[in-house]
């Protein structure tokens, strides 16, 4: 995540010797102490034509709060119900003054760039194919894909149909988790990522236009030329992806591992972890489904993406919960009960970890199972 690319015809190194007829920009986070990178654009990025408040802006949030707390379950979102381009399709789920939890049922692609002032962007991919175009280049993107989206990357989707989970991060960026004892190449090796795809010249547009949201406000800057119109860029900044084929799970062939061994990104007030398919412990005796836990400072969500999910039961795909702090996790008892039946477990999902309380929108609350905490009574 830190490597350093060099794409097209760039300078000699930053602000010397820059490529004939272009116009450098430097962009970056935290100030330039974060990933920095160095577009070469053949038009000045300041060139707009117009500059005015957008005619699309995103729905105002409405949370519908708990009327007890309980473990929940929200069903998969029904695609006929949120169609659309990326921001028509935009359905906010969870979220709390650090972060938003979003789904997107993309079903048409944008002539339109998204440029997010506010946040910084991480995507799961669950259904369907699309290409991320961006100055930086083209990222194809398949199901099983996390593509990640530094705060202040030009972006569209070019898609005939694509089912995302969107995370934003407001305080903080997302990061590879610290690996210690393990090494650098532990979770995922940078090979494992995959940049953008740049071409020098590319069949450009006449106008482009920039959507861009701060403060969740969105405006929108008109150019007269494409905006993706650059000879090159280096430098640490740029959108990525992560397939999760390219995680290497770290387990114990004696115990179980708590769930934090599967970070796969963290930020300052949360953590997203995949779990992914492994062998189980084999110690005869050994506990093999997750330990019954409270991670007491943490409100849990899990994106069901593929396979059985090993300690619940009758969990679909796209499926979505919601554990709060104050009430036990833990597996189902048939769960316990069949725990030797199985060597492997073979679930992709997707957990979110979030320090401050969840709050969770109407939209979400129409596709709560509402029985679901009862499937732990035995009696
Ligand atoms: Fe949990």
């Amino acid at each position: 995540m830190k490597r350093y690319c060099r794409e097209g015809e760039i300078a000699e190194r930053p602000h010397l010797n820059l490529p004939p007829k272009t116009f450098e920009e430097e962009i970056g986070l935290e100030g330039f102490f974060g990933p920095v990178s160095h577009l070469y654009h053949r038009v000045p990025p300041t060139s707009w034509s117009k500059i005015e408040a957008s005619p699309f802006q995103w729905a105002e949030k409405e949370e519908v709060p708990e009327t007890f707390l309980k473990p929940q379950c929200y069903a998969s979102v029904p695609a006929k119900l949120v169609k659309g381009d990326f921001f028509k399709s935009h359905r906010l789920l969870f979220w709390n003054d650090d972060l938003t939890i979003s789904i997107h049922a993309i079903t048409s692609s944008n002539s339109i760039y998204f440029r997010n002032a506010d946040a910084s962007e991480l995507y799961f991919c669950h259904q369907g194919e699309a290409t991320l175009e961006s100055p930086f280049g083209s990222l194809e993107v398949k199901p099983g894909d996390y593509v990640s989206v530094p705060k202040g990357v030009t972006y569209r989707w070019d898609t005939k149909g694509v089912y995302f989970l969107r995370i934003e991060t407001f305080k903080s960026r997302f990061k590879k988790p610290e690996t210690g004892i393990l090494g650098q190449q532990a979770l995922y090796h940078e090979e494992g990522i995959q940049t953008p795809k740049f071409k020098t010249k590319i069949k450009t547009e006449k106008t482009s236009r920039v959507r861009v949201q701060k403060d969740l406000k969105l405006t929108d800057i008109t150019y007269d030329h494409d905006i993706r119109n650059i000879s090159g860029w280096m430098g640490t900044f740029y959108p990525f992806v992560l397939p999760v084929n390219r995680i290497a799970p770290v387990m114990s062939p004696i115990a179980h591992i708590p769930p934090s061994i599967n970070a796969t990104f963290v930020t300052s007030e949360f953590i997203v972890c995949t779990f992914l398919p492994r062998p189980l412990e084999e110690p005869p005796g050994a506990l093999k489904v997750p330990f019954y836990h409270s991670n007491i400072d943490y409100d849990e969500i899990i994106f069901y993406h593929e396979g059985d999910f090993f300690s619940r039961d009758n969990m679909g795909k796209g499926y979505i919960t919601l554990h709060p702090r104050g009430v036990n996790h833990g597996p189902h008892p048939k769960a316990i009960a069949n725990q030797n039946l199985k060597k492997r477990t073979d679930e992709i999902a997707v957990m979110i970890d979030a320090a401050k309380s969840l709050k969770v929108s109407a939209f979400a609350r129409g596709l709560e199972l509402e029985d679901y905490y009862k499937s732990w009574i035995t009696k």
